[in-house]
């Protein structure tokens, strides 16, 4: 007899599970925050909130909470004991999405008003401040044996976090060319830390709660890290080449600032025509107007900068998918996470 044939969910179908499962712990947990940071909380999130402004465009797309389900899924645990992790994970994001958007200067995500720009600076770096306190408490108060190990991953993801943040900031000062200029290994340590520090705790998170022991919880917090850098690096491509419309971000706002992105750091480093054309352009260190910046991305993409972040990419996909092989763990949660995998590469948001 023929075994029947199980559909495997698709990205957004897992994405979609997950967030739905997560929701009514994370709006519990907005709830205990003061009423201004609750309101500014949801603005970012896309929430209709009671008394809060109208809030165009997208929500966020869920990927850490989805990490923490699976995480806690694959070590055979319920999908429930996950959600601590979970919204601890989404708070941080917030918090740093807030606090990042400042910094960055940036105007608009997800296709409306950061919150800085909305609420003032000073109340959106209370409300990160606020998120960040709010995730901490979350895992402190989880009930259970796994309450300490889960506020250590978290301290270290922090810790991880910021040391990324530092470094991305203090790329920007550094020279694009000669002796002093990023290094690709340089970028990737910084993503790992800015990005795929918590992605790797939200699926060690998962684990964690879950009851995993060490080494079962250490691959998927690996496998995290690596997606999170797969991540960083398509969000360096989508943020030159991706449609403002469907980003929500502003255009070209990464080269205008002259960012150390993967696709810029790996053309100028090909050496060839469109190269030395980018890197003069570049060379000037002033803000770029909007044709400048068009015109390096278009000499980014002729030096190969684009090909080979997308190939670095896959690289760390790849990798992951090698952390989720080198354990035991429950085949059809992993199945969900490798169902995830396409999705960090095609994203167009
Ligand atoms: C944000 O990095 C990472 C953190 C907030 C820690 P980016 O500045 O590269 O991301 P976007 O493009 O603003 O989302
Ligand atoms: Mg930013
Ligand atoms: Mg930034």
């Amino acid at each position: 007899m023929t075994p029947p044939v199980t559909q495997q969910a698709t990205a957004s179908e897992v994405l979609a599970r997950c967030r739905a499962l997560v929701r009514p712990g994370l709006e519990l947990a907005v709830r205990q925050l003061h009423p201004w940071h609750a309101e500014i909380t949801a603005f970012s999130l896309g929430w209709d909130w009671p008394g809060g402004r109208a809030v165009p465009g997208g929500q966020g797309k869920g990927i850490r909470q989805a990490l923490a389900v699976l995480g806690a899924e694959a070590v055979g645990a319920k999908a429930q004991s996950a959600v601590r992790g979970a919204v601890a994970a989404e708070l941080i994001h917030t918090f740093s999405l807030l606090h990042d958007d400042i910094m960055d200067g940036d105007e608009t995500r997800r296709q409306r008003a950061t919150a800085w720009k909305a609420y003032g600076t000073g109340p959106a770096v209370l409300a990160g401040d606020a998120l960040f306190a709010l995730a901490v408490q979350t895992l402190a108060d989880a009930p259970g044996p796994h309450c300490v190990p889960a506020v250590r991953l978290l301290s270290s993801t922090l810790n991880d976090l910021v040391r990324g943040q530092a470094d991305d900031l203090l790329f920007e000062s550094r020279p694009w060319t000669g002796p002093d200029a990023v290094r690709p290994h340089e970028y990737r340590l910084m993503a790992e830390y800015k990005t795929g520090s918590l992605l790797g705790c939200a699926a060690g998170l998962g684990a964690v709660l879950g009851g995993a022991g060490r080494t079962a919880a250490d691959a998927l917090t690996s496998a995290g890290r690596h997606l999170g850098v797969a991540f960083q690096v398509m969000d360096d491509v989508l943020g030159i080449w991706g449609d403002p419309e469907v980003t929500g971000k502003p255009v070209h706002g990464d080269l205008r600032r002259q960012k150390k992105t993967y696709p810029v750091l790996t053309a100028l480093a090909a050496g060839d025509r469109a190269a030395l054309e980018l890197g003069a352009l570049l060379r000037t260190g002033e803000p770029l107007d909007e044709g400048a910046a068009a015109r390096a991305a278009g000499l980014v993409e002729e030096a190969g900068g684009r090909s080979a972040a997308v190939a670095e990419a896959h690289r760390h996909l790849e990798s992951a998918r090698a952390c989720l092989e080198s354990v035991a763990l429950e085949t059809e949660a992993v199945g969900e996470l490798l169902a995830l995998l396409p999705y960090f590469v095609e994203r167009t948001v």
